[in-house]
């Protein structure tokens, strides 16, 4: 109001003035990254920060983001049944729909039970802290995700890490822990046949007590489930914290879940063309000279080394048409900062072709190849 006097602001210093000091840091350690913002769908071909580019930078692997199924399931749901589930599953928030996702996941993984959290990083952070005490033990992956970790330090269990997919190492540290004591192997795993896992594809049924899995890659929408035990699912009803005290999918999620399920087993070709397009691109890169590490799945690294020279070799593609994101600490070691690329099932040749000879010619203008 005119004339009005404002309150009697005294100035005081920045209390939060050292996150501006660390994001600085992260600025001339060439770890500053601005968000891309997508213009539209999420596609294999799209546009990012209103440029055109061939997108090897997200989990749709399948291309189901925008898979006409989905859509029409998650539509109906919505005019049907709403747009929220309006409370956590334990009170009010459990809706038919819900447990009709539950079960058919659990028919699909081959499990007796299953039960769906709102993202994958809460199944993995939710079970391991409330399946895990003080005096227990996790035996881990050195690069298992960050939701296994959080969960296993919220635990409070004893952490012991093992080398990278070495399970002669991870049987080696069982065997020298108190036999009295509970003992949890976990590990990431790789896509499977028809989307089953790891535990399907290797036949492992019936040996991997807990499965835990992303409903936000492959499947389009977003989520993540456990499958295993009755007992074990009916448990985390009661002790994981996210499915007690965080509200539910809205039923839009969980229909489009469920049509995503139906596509897996009826068009198989999108997971053939996944790993044709994998095989096509990864040996590609390889062709060209690039570091590509050691990665079985459609996600292949062009390790780099250097934060900065990672995120330059970012830029520079993109401004060719080709979105694939630089990743550095502490998302990889300080010393193996790297350009990330995945393609999908949605990737023409043609795209990939293009995304080859753009990598070709500014990885050799950078000095990387
Ligand atoms: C290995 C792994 N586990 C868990 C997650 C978390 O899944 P979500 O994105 O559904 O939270 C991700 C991805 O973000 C992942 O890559």
């Amino acid at each position: 109001m005119a004339g009005r006097k404002g309150p009697p602001y005294t100035v005081r210093p920045d209390p939060l003035r050292y996150l501006s000091d660390e994001l600085d840091a992260l600025k001339a350690q060439g770890l500053y990254r601005r968000l891309r913002i997508l213009d539209g769908e999420q596609k294999a071909r799209t546009s990012f920060d209103h440029r055109a580019v061939v997108n090897l930078s997200s989990n749709n692997y399948l291309g189901l983001t925008t898979h006409p199924k989905l859509r029409e399931r998650a539509m109906e749901a919505t005019r049907t049944l709403g747009v929220g589930s309006g409370s956590v599953r334990t009170i009010a928030g459990t809706m038919r729909i819900h447990m009709e996702l539950e079960r058919k996941l659990a028919d699909f993984k081959r499990t007796e039970a299953t039960v769906v959290f709102q993202s994958g990083f809460t199944a993995n952070a939710g079970t391991v802290s409330s399946i895990l005490g003080k005096d227990d033990f996790i035996v881990s992956d050195e690069l298992n995700h960050a939701s296994i970790i959080d969960g296993a330090r919220l635990s409070r269990a004893t952490i012991k890490v093992f080398p990278h997919r070495d399970a002669k190492a991870a049987g080696a540290i069982i065997q020298e822990l108190p036999r009295d004591r509970r003992r949890l192997i976990i590990t990431d795993g790789v896509f499977g046949s028809n989307g089953r896992g790891t535990v399907d594809h290797f036949g492992l049924h019936g040996r991997v007590d807990i499965q835990v899995g992303t409903l936000s890659k492959a499947i389009g929408a977003l989520g993540g489930y456990v499958a295993g035990s009755e007992a074990l699912i009916e448990f985390l009803h009661h002790r994981a914290r996210p499915f007690l005290f965080s509200t539910s999918h809205p039923p839009a999620v969980a229909a489009a879940c469920l049509a995503a399920i139906d596509v897996l087993e009826s068009e198989p070709e999108l997971i053939a063309r996944l790993w044709d397009n994998t095989r096509f691109f990864k040996s590609g890169l390889q062709t060209l000279g690039f570091n590509t590490g050691v990665s079985e799945s459609p996600i292949t690294p062009v390790i780099v080394g250097d934060a900065a020279l990672a995120m330059k070799l970012s830029d520079a593609l993109f401004q060719e048409g080709v979105f694939a994101q630089g990743i550095g600490f502490p998302t990889v070691a300080r010393d193996r900062a790297r350009v990330r690329t995945i393609v999908t099932a949605t990737h023409t040749r043609d795209e990939l072709q293009f995304a080859l000879d753009c990598f070709g010619r500014v990885g050799r203008s950078l000095g990387v190849i």
